[in-house]
């Protein structure tokens, strides 16, 4: 594939991170507390939103649907008094996965909800039978038509109680904004239990809604007449602190990082302590800080739902476990086709030997220098991580993957010393 003008990120590796620096808010909780605008007409004003494209893109599918927003310096004011129905345009449904979220809202506020096939990483099958098997048992009518999900309760939505078949965060997320405004009292059995649900149900909460049990498998929704608006902060983003503790980790830098929730990353911390590295944390503090000498040795590891070490960290992980002494193998059990980086490590010289979706990593091995491709937000972010363990320039394609879920994770690791820059190259990339 020519490459000519395409941007790329050129990264000399073999410097070591060193520094402080205070992480953005979560993209996953941006996501969701944005479509909850659409339950109310009043404004909300969101604070310590991260300024990335998969924000950028749900702004404009809610102002397709008549939320006015402004968005400046990590604040979103929104302004949804024109809520009166509609469907995000197919182009924008297909950039990102979280689209689909505007069916909970909608269909809960107008009686009629529709959406396009959602997009976001090409990482499996990511069916939507629970969200849809929710809204049915929720009181909606729904049918797909060639990829278009459309839902009507024309008499509006009333409380029952659904047992998810998985845990699934959009999912819970999507019946969790529904529920809110439905008729009497929703349960929500095995629900995620993911941080971004506390955040999104204390937002909710606050606008007038009765939420309880988020966090925990199941969530019990009274349904109220109307919500307000509202004025919330985000958490923290766990995956972006994830990927930085980890980029610390493989340059055996000092890394602390401000503003952060420990108790969100128990299940990388933990494995970070189990492999060597100098984890600190202060009870009660917002800050983690690690210091990685220079001997790390193996672990293995599964990806499971949160409180279990999150699938957006497998791929960042398997990088460093590539600079580690010892044999690791890595499970991935969340999602069915997120091992398409381990082509790509091999090309810096990492040891992987292919296990379907349990890869055994054999480490240490020297990474030179690569020319490679992202082919998801996280894949890219793996790809970022061996570069900055790699002797000599490398490239990283896949910078658009990159931007829709880090604020200015170049910028950030540049700030820690990082040799990296986001370059146009006119080299020719086959892969
Ligand atoms: C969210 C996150 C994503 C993270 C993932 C798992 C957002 C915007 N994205 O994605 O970063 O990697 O959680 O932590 O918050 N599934 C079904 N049926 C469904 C829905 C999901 O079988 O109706 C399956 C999926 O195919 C996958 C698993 O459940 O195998 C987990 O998916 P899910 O929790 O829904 O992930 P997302 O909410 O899409």
């Amino acid at each position: 594939m020519s490459a000519a003008a395409e941007p790329c990120f050129r990264i000399n590796g073999l410097r070591r991170l060193d520094g402080l620096l205070r992480v953005n808010g979560a993209k996953n909780a941006a996501l969701p507390c944005l479509a909850a605008s659409l339950l109310s007409d009043q404004p909300s004003r969101l604070r310590r939103v991260p300024n990335i494209e998969d924000v950028r893109r749900l702004l404009e599918i809610l102002s397709f649907l008549g939320v006015e927003s402004d968005f400046h310096d990590n604040e979103v004011v929104v302004r949804p008094s024109g809520v009166c129905g509609g469907s995000p345009p197919d182009a924008l449904a297909a950039a990102l996965r979280a689209s689909f979220l505007v069916m909970g809202p909608l269909l809960v506020r107008t009686g009629l909800a529709s959406c396009g096939t959602p997009g976001g990483d090409v990482i499996g099958a990511r069916p939507l039978d629970v969200h849809l098997a929710g809204f049915r048992a929720l009181g909606a009518e729904v049918e797909s038509v060639g990829g278009r999900t459309i839902a009507r309760a024309p008499h509006g939505l009333r409380g029952a109680t659904f047992v998810l078949d998985y845990p699934s965060v959009l999912g819970t997320e999507n019946l969790l904004l529904a529920a809110t405004l439905a008729r009497g009292r929703t349960r929500l059995v095995n629900a995620a239990m993911e941080p971004e649900i506390i955040c999104l149900a204390e937002m909710l909460n606050r606008m007038g809604a009765s939420i309880s049990g988020a966090g925990g498998h199941t969530i019990t929704i009274d349904g109220v007449e109307r919500l307000t608006g509202v004025e919330h902060e985000l958490i923290p983003d766990r995956i972006e602190t994830g990927s930085l503790l980890i980029a610390a980790a493989v340059t055996r830098g000092q890394v602390c990082l401000q503003g952060v929730r420990p108790d969100h990353l128990e299940s990388l911390l933990g494995k970070l302590s189990e492999i060597g590295v100098d984890v600190s944390q202060k009870p009660g503090q917002l800050d983690i800080a690690v210091e990685a000498d220079a001997r790390l040795t193996a672990t293995n590891l599964q990806s499971l739902p949160f409180p279990g070490f999150a699938t957006d960290l497998q791929a960042p992980m398997t990088a460093l476990l590539t600079q580690v002494e010892g044999t690791s193998v890595v499970h991935e059990r969340v999602f069915e086709n997120r091992m398409q980086h381990l082509d790509e490590l091999r090309k810096f010289g990492a040891n992987i030997i292919a296990g379907g979706a349990a890869p055994v990593v054999i480490g240490p091995t020297p990474l030179t220098g690569a020319v490679v491709r992202g082919t998801d937000i996280r894949a890219t972010a793996a790809l970022i991580v061996a570069a900055l363990a790699a002797d000599g320039e490398s490239r990283i394609y896949g910078v658009d993957h990159l931007s829709r879920g880090y604020a200015d994770l170049a910028g950030q690791l540049q700030h820690l010393g990082a040799d990296i820059e986001l370059a146009r190259s006119a080299d020719t990339l086959t892969n």
